[in-house]
């Protein structure tokens, strides 16, 4: 089958000629930059929107046409190139389906682009509590009970923002249950698949939220598929969203100076996945599978295995994440994330008779665990999951009641009781501890108090390194 890269081709057209820049930007192609030379070669492709480029956002030549491509890989009705990660893509389906105090159902566990989207749009928030997954040590999906609950006491929801998978690779099984519930309501399933634009690639994976229904969906292409960081995409496949508003704020939220660089790659990138065949996923099962089992035979490591074969955990009992972390770094071996329990690996979608440094890996992270065996005296510090949230529950103050309201900041003991006025984000995975109008609960402040104990760095506004949180007064 011949394969077509649009936006690729028409970047390669332009820069065939030698073309004479009197234009953005300002390196001009690359002769005024003192990048070093292999980042310097890339500018020639660093180009904006000119005659033969097509304009991003009102596409109607090669990225149109890749869009197109990218639609039909997905089975999608429509999709989009995002320039600004994921990120964009959940901003924009929230403002494209909710307004100022509408209701909107959301996964209490979500990453902050989706809470940043909420207070945005002056929503409204009832949130879902995750199931606590046992595997991998932290929340998982919600269970179609308790996303039941939640439409039944809220009907009126605008929006079901659900992610899937977790960034721990944790899919849940029932999907295609809720959005069926949700739809029965004629209510739309907006779903954050940042780590899952590869799902459709083979049936060795998960179904894709969009093979399952879902209304919009919004992938990081850069997490999973061979994209530029920030290149990710959003399909829509849906009577309940108006696609026109979709992109309305799209333009709106996006640069209008998109990269080439990120377009290019994103068109790559679907080519990639669309090109991917179940010939590849056996070849790739074997090669995990094989270093899987050479892993396993390192003593005490630990290897849990997740919903999402390109997952994949190490733990080595007795040490924290953070710790297995610094050593496999000191070998150069440089993980995805590390948390109190594990470290987190994010294999690549390899196609058949390409090649990966599985052995080299093997034999440093071995270095790694045989030098952690030698230090003496460690205690692993735990960290207690929160198991306390509701099923189903609001905010005490609205975003809009928060932004009137005084705040200050309080040591941590007087915090117990009292509503948090921001957001407190152990990043990563980027899954904020307190939310802006949440109570602040003992278990939240144990767990606080127990990740900055193990070294989990935060985000957010916090004077953590003074012990004090900021509530409202
Ligand atoms: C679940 C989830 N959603 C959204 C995002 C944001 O994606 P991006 O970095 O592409 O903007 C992330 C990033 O880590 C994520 O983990």
């Amino acid at each position: 089958m011949k394969r077509e890269r649009p936006v690729v081709s028409a970047l390669q057209k332009f820069a065939k000629d030698k073309p004479l820049s009197w234009h953005v930007p300002g390196h001009k192609n690359g002769l005024l930059s003192n990048l070093p030379k292999t980042i310097k070669e890339a500018l020639t492709y660093d180009l904006t929107e000119l005659t033969g480029l097509d304009d991003y956002h009102h596409p109607e030549e090669s990225i149109a046409q890749a869009e197109k491509l990218l639609a039909e890989a997905y089975h999608s009705s429509k999709s989009f190139f995002l320039v600004n990660g994921s990120t964009v893509g959940n901003l924009a389906m929230i403002y494209a389906t909710c307004k100022r105090n509408d209701k909107i159902i959301v996964q209490r566990n979500a990453h902050k682009s989706i809470f940043h989207g909420l207070e945005l749009v002056g929503a409204k928030a009832v949130f879902v509590a995750p199931i606590w997954d046992e595997g991998t040590n932290t929340a998982g999906a919600v269970s179609a009970a308790t996303l039941q609950e939640a439409l039944q006491l809220h009907p009126d929801a605008k929006a079901v923002v659900l992610t899937y998978p977790t960034y721990y690779g944790v899919a849940g099984k029932e999907l295609e249950l809720q959005i069926k519930m949700c739809h029965e309501l004629g209510i739309p399933v907006l779903v954050d698949e940042a780590h899952g634009a590869h799902f459709i690639a083979s049936r060795l994976f998960p179904p894709s939220a969009i093979q399952l229904g879902a209304d919009v969906v919004v992938q990081s292409a850069h997490k999973t598929l061979p994209a530029m960081t920030m290149a990710s995409f959003l399909h829509v496949n849906s009577e309940l969203i108006n696609v026109e508003k979709v992109n309305h704020y799209l333009r709106m939220l996006q640069s209008s100076s998109p990269s080439y660089l990120l377009l290019a790659s994103l068109d790559d990138a679907r080519d990639y996945i669309d090109g991917y065949l179940e010939s590849d996923a056996a070849y790739l099962k074997d090669k995990r599978n094989q270093w899987i089992e050479a892993l396993r035979s390192i003593q005490p490591l630990q290897v849990v295995e997740v919903d999402d074969p390109l997952k994949l955990l190490l733990r080595f009992p007795g040490f924290s994440g953070f710790q297995l972390k610094e050593v496999l770094e000191q070998r150069g071996v440089y993980v995805e994330l590390a948390d109190p329990y594990q470290v987190l690996f994010i294999l690549p979608l390899l196609k058949h008779g390409q090649t990966y440094p599985f052995a080299e890996a093997r034999i440093r992270i071995k270095e790694a665990i045989l030098s952690l065996r030698k230090k003496e005296g460690h205690t692993i510090q735990t960290v207690s999951p929160i198991n306390e949230y509701t099923t189903v529950s609001t905010p005490e103050y609205s975003y809009d009641e928060l932004e009137q309201i005084e705040k200050e900041w309080v040591p941590y003991m007087r915090a117990i009781g009292r509503i948090s006025a921001n957001m407190l984000i152990p990043y990563p995975p980027g899954i904020p501890l307190f939310l802006p109008g949440e109570k602040i609960t003992v278990a939240k402040l144990s767990q606080l108090e127990e990740l900055l104990a193990v070294g989990a760095a935060f985000q957010g506004q916090h004077r953590l390194n003074e012990k004090l949180i900021y509530v409202i007064k």
